[in-house]
């Protein structure tokens, strides 16, 4: 038999070791994983010369864009920074315009998305306002749904407790996980009118506004409303100690939750302002020095499942403003997350067995997402090449993505993507998009 390739000379990370070894590939799934020697003929031969091969990475927190905020990402751009970035599947955000929260909406992000991405995308739906359209929206693929509590977003109204809980008990039935941004609205705007009364417009306002409490606040909300539904929470991108001790309780307590933290909250902290400016705003924002050893310590005693990018891109002239209340939160991640972890495994803050964890393995099992979060024979060719010695700096300006900025833009890194290959086609080859748009897939409810 005539595999369509074979990569030789891998060093790839197969059931938590580093094995010398060569990869087969037939119709986008590893055909073989063995000796040189023991390798099908092929019709194409790559030989990986020592590298590292790592299962291709998931991002379970990723904001696309494109349709009517196009101008600050598409669906080519965003999968671009994700390919070159060593990620092979993305969960996109449903804040979009129009906000992703009905059967049409969804299918029609699909269609959009099925002929522009590079990489696999899954959609995440907000709730909509009437819940009977639930199960046509997990029908239609969702692989879950995205519940913001900081601002009302989706249809159903973030105020109402026994409306929660009635959408709560629908998803559970239906085996989706619901995955919350947790800042308390009500507390967050009391906040922010009380600051901008005092005429507060700068950084140190937001930090204000979005306080400690106003996390914990949503994530004890969640965790009683959601205790009766059987349902599956996925809380985002978790920034305080306290919140996440809450989260860890639960878990202690054997209920079904999951959490996630982003690289720039285990990197970066409220005095990096003072360098990077307005453009580090992002919600929920950066903590102080001992939030982010709590944090770090939740990853190192396993109580944190994912790392998401949070991969939130904008213009430009959108990231400063007069006042920091018209700044645009977020910043990009697509590219940056794997580099950054590698320079940690690097620092010994990390192994990079937990990296793949974090950023593979934990993220296909919450999000049941079926043949992938590992390389093994069977299991979809997605992964990605790694040159762990290459040390290069973080230089935004050369983005994939739309968003030409970072605030790891300068930094020394050692570590770098050097070729995703997704479904077994090769996407990136030395940080060049190398496939056609479209040759990514739409996630369509595989999930069983
Ligand atoms: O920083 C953020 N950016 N946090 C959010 O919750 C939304 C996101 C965005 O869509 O820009
Ligand atoms: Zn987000």
């Amino acid at each position: 038999m005539i595999v369509d390739s074979v990569l030789t000379n891998a060093k790839a990370y197969l059931n938590k070791e580093i094995v010398d070894c060569s990869i087969a590939i037939e119709n986008g799934k590893i055909f073989k994983i063995g000796k040189e020697t023991q390798m099908p003929n092929a019709d194409e031969k790559t030989n990986l010369r020592n590298m590292l091969v790592l299962p291709g990475l998931i991002d379970v927190h990723v904001h696309l864009r494109d349709e009517g905020k196009a101008y600050k990402e598409d669906f080519y751009t965003g999968t671009a920074a994700a390919a070159a970035g060593g990620i092979t599947t993305v969960l996109d955000m449903p804040n979009n315009d129009p906000v992703t929260m009905s059967t049409e909406t969804l299918k029609n992000r699909m269609q959009i998305a099925e002929r522009r991405v590079l990489v696999d995308v899954g959609f995440y739906s907000e709730f909509p306002k009437d819940l009977g359209e639930v199960a046509g929206i997990v029908a239609q693929g969702a692989v879950g749904f995205k519940l913001f509590l900081a601002r009302q977003v989706g249809g159903l109204n973030i105020d109402d407790d026994k409306a929660l809980q009635e959408a709560f008990t629908m998803v559970g039935g239906l085996g989706v996980s619901v995955a919350v941004h947790a800042e308390d609205k009500s507390l967050l705007m009391a906040n922010e009118e009380r600051l901008k009364r005092a005429n507060r417009h700068d950084a140190n306002a937001f930090l204000k506004a979005h306080s400690e409490r106003v996390e914990l606040k949503a994530v004890e909300r969640l965790l009683e409303v959601s205790a009766k539904t059987g349902m599956r929470l996925h809380f985002c991108h978790m920034t305080t100690e306290e919140g996440l001790k809450a989260v860890v309780e639960a878990k202690k307590s054997g209920r079904n939750v999951t959490c996630e933290v982003t690289p720039h909250h285990l990197l970066l902290s409220n005095a990096d302002y003072e360098r990077s400016g307005l453009m580090l705003t992002v919600m929920p924002p950066l903590r102080e020095e001992s939030s982010i050893e709590a944090l770090w310590k939740g990853v190192a005693d396993g109580w944190v499942d994912v790392l998401g990018s949070d991969h939130a891109p904008h213009a430009l002239s959108e990231k400063s403003a007069g006042s920091v209340w018209d700044v645009k939160v977020g910043v990009p991640g697509l590219e940056t997350t794997l580099p950054l972890m590698l320079t940690m495994v690097r620092k010994n803050r990390i192994s990079l067995g937990h990296v793949v964890q974090l950023l593979s393995e934990k993220p296909a099992e919450i999000f049941n997402l079926r043949d992938r979060g590992g390389l093994a024979q069977g299991r979809k060719a997605d992964l990605v090449v790694v040159d762990f010695n290459r040390k290069f700096r973080i230089n935004a300006s050369k983005f994939h993505s739309k968003a030409k900025y970072s605030p790891f833009d300068g930094w020394e890194v050692q570590g770098s993507p050097v070729k995703t290959f997704v479904n077994g086609l090769l996407v990136m080859d030395e940080q060049e998009i190398v496939a056609k748009a479209g040759s990514g897939e739409v996630i369509r409810g595989d999930r069983a």
